[in-house]
């Protein structure tokens, strides 16, 4: 009778199929978190964000990629009403600001400025996914970088690249909330 090889061969292959699907598990949640996101605004409302939370999103930021794995971003946490509301006024009690600096004067931090907008698009969108508000600004950055950065403490020779607000939000609809944006027709080209 012809001897069977079965378990032998097919064990590993078995393995390696399982190691492939598992890595192309969809992931629908965090898919949904992507294109559902929304920059919020005047629902921002009063509220604490937990220092495990704060955690959490800024982890978020950490893990972004960076060009040769640089990482050359810092995150300063602005949770002093008195100095947000100089950043960012009209913020209700409880809102945080996350600037995200790095080295050079602001306009020649070259591709450091892609790197930290990584991290600055990943702490906005873990900000969302944790139940929370927010949204980006960079309009505040001639303010952060001419007159704040001592107070804020930035690392010597960083300028602020952007700034992510974070806070609790009243709820709306996500779809009523994000602006429109253009179709793939309009901005996509296949070769
Ligand atoms: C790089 C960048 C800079 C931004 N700067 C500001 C800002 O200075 N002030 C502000 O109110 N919103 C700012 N925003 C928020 C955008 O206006 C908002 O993300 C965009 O209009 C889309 O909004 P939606 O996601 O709610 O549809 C900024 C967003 C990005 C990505």
């Amino acid at each position: 009778m012809k001897r069977s090889y079965f378990p032998v061969f097919a064990l590993p292959v078995l393995l390696f199929a399982l190691g492939g699907l598992e890595a192309q598990e969809v992931n629908q949640a965090a898919y949904n978190n992507i294109i559902t996101h929304y920059a919020a605004r005047s629902n921002f409302i009063a509220g604490t964000i937990s220092r495990s939370d704060i955690e959490k999103i800024l982890t978020a930021g950490l893990r972004a990629p960076s060009a040769s794995n640089r990482q050359p971003w810092h995150f300063t946490v602005v949770q002093s009403p008195a100095l947000a509301n100089r950043i960012v006024s009209n913020m209700p009690d409880g809102n945080i600001l996350i600037v995200i600096s790095s080295p050079g004067d602001g306009r020649t931090n070259g591709p450091a400025i892609l790197d930290c907008g990584l991290a600055t698009e990943s702490i906005y969108l873990a900000a969302q996914a944790l139940g929370y508000g927010s949204r980006i600004y960079t309009g505040p950055m001639n303010t952060v970088n001419n007159q704040l950065k001592a107070e804020l403490g930035l690392p010597d020779r960083h300028s602020a690249v952007a700034l992510v607000r974070v806070g609790r939000v009243q709820k709306v609809d996500a779809a009523s909330a994000a602006s429109a944006r253009k179709s793939l027709g309009d901005v996509v080209t296949y070769k």
